[in-house]
């Protein structure tokens, strides 16, 4: 399809733009308290959104920085330009560009790319998700107990956020929960099984467009928190996984929500 090719094309232009500010180590700016933005994330979403007007000039645009462009298209661009700023502003090298398309309300097409690995996660709907052109599937994990998972915290009132509480009792209750950082990078490591779930309060339709339409189309299954239908715009909680493990960990889920903890937070001292 060509939305995906130039998609494509367009995030390999802005990772590798990503890669030459990287090298730099450009200082950051604050947005909030602990909100971080770089003269990285302005450039890329600046070149993304020329490269999409120039293309596509009838579609909308949400970009994360605000260059994007509205208008009355029923076809929608969702542009991180990078996901992963605090981890770029400190050269750990974990983040990525990212791309969703929609039409009518419905994710049809994404990308996310690494540039530091080069990996580019692609995705359209009904035709499946590739890493680099290979088919990608999401992992076959039975049980909690034996799976690798993956949330975050927001930059963004992030005292409010309890999401301590899960990381815990789901860290608990698995291999692990790792924190890379990169809700689309966590996203596209479900999709391909590196990951078996992925868990997040609080993201944007940007963060997870793209995502999202990868773990549906590795054969994963995408929800709210509480098992609701997910959609990227209307739920800023969402729960991704292989599928098998979708209703263990909404159980999990609605116990906390619920107030009841499986395992005590441990005292100190
Ligand atoms: C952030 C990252 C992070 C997630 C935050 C996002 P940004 O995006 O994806 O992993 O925990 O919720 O805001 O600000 O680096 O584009
Ligand atoms: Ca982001
Ligand atoms: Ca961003």
């Amino acid at each position: 399809m060509r939305y995906l090719e130039t998609a494509v094309e367009i995030a390999r232009e802005a990772g590798a733009l990503l890669a030459t500010y990287f090298e730099r180590r450009v200082p950051f700016e604050l947005k909030g308290e602990f909100d971080l933005v770089t003269e990285a994330d302005r450039a890329s979403e600046q070149l993304v959104v020329e490269r999409l007007r120039s293309h596509f000039p009838s579609h909308s645009i949400v970009g994360e920085e605000g260059f994007g462009h509205e208008s009355a298209s029923e076809y929608r661009w969702f542009v991180d330009p990078l996901d992963g700023t605090t981890n770029f502003a400190h050269s750990f090298p974990c983040f990525n560009v990212t791309l969703g398309l929609e039409r009518a309300g419905e994710t049809i097409a994404g990308v996310v790319y690494d540039p530091i690995r080069q990996e580019m996660f692609t995705a359209e709907r009904g035709a499946g998700a590739y890493l680099n052109n290979r088919r990608i599937h999401v992992s076959k994990t039975r049980k909690l107990g034996d799976s690798l998972a993956s949330t975050g915290f927001p930059s963004r009132k992030r005292h409010h956020n309890v999401n301590i509480h899960f990381y815990y009792q789901l860290a608990m209750a698995s291999h692990g929960v790792r924190r890379t950082g990169s809700a689309a990078i966590d996203l596209a490591y479900v999709a391909s099984g590196r990951l078996d779930f992925f868990w997040e309060f609080g993201l944007k339709p940007w963060d997870m467009a793209a995502g999202t339409l990868l773990v549906q189309e590795a054969g994963g299954r995408t929800s709210d928190m509480r098992g609701a239908a997910h959609s990227v715009t209307g739920s800023e909680h969402l729960l991704a996984d292989n599928g098998v493990l979708h209703e263990e960990v909404l159980e999990m889920f609605g116990r906390i929500f619920g107030g009841s903890f499986p395992v005590e937070m441990p005292r100190i001292g």
